[in-house]
């Protein structure tokens, strides 16, 4: 299946040590815990980490949304959940991408019944057009539009998360 490049690798990278710097300013002298919203944010999570200058802690979530047909039906599930206790804390949450704002709601939530801190949210792309639920970005690398996308993380049935690019899924 051909996928066509939307966002390049170097245009990622560049964007990527952009938001690293943006966190570094605004947590600079803390030790966030940064939290991978896995798997679809694999490498923008190690990427972003390592283009950081803060020192941080990094923790691993895993959520999965439940979908009727085409729709998500609001429903979210934590299949792994963190190690490192939050409590006062400041959290980055890194996401791959905000499509309705479905997951991104219930993670914001949930996570504040553990008295962080703060709580940020860091995504690599967000599906303006699409939202069903409004939610706060702090660091956002792309606002795409509303198509499916694979590559740097995202999937199309488990493949093209291994691409060091972003690209649109041809049907053929
Ligand atoms: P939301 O709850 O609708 O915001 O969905 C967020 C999750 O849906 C993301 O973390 C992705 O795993 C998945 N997702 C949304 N849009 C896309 C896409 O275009 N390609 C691949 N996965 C997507």
């Amino acid at each position: 299946m051909p996928v066509d490049t939307m966002l390049a690798a170097e245009q990622i990278q560049k964007r990527v040590h952009e938001m690293a710097q943006a966190i570094d300013r605004e947590l600079a002298g803390e030790t966030p815990v940064l939290v991978a919203i896995l798997k679809g944010s694999v490498h923008f999570f190690s990427d972003l980490a390592r283009a950081m200058e803060t020192d941080a802690e990094l923790d691993f979530m895993q959520v999965s949304s439940y979908h009727g047909g085409k729709s998500s039906t609001g429903v979210v599930q934590i299949r792994k959940d963190l190690d490192i206790n939050v409590e006062g804390r400041h959290v980055v949450i890194v996401e791959d991408i905000v499509d309705t704002g479905t997951t991104l709601a219930y993670l914001l939530e949930l996570l504040e019944t553990r008295h962080p801190k703060s709580v940020r949210v860091a995504a690599l792309l967000s599906k303006t057009e699409a939202r069903v639920t409004a939610v706060k970005v702090d660091y956002l690398g792309f606002d795409i539009a509303n198509e499916f996308v694979v590559g740097y993380g995202l999937d199309y049935d488990e493949r093209f998360r291994n691409l060091p690019y972003v690209g649109i899924l041809r049907d053929e």
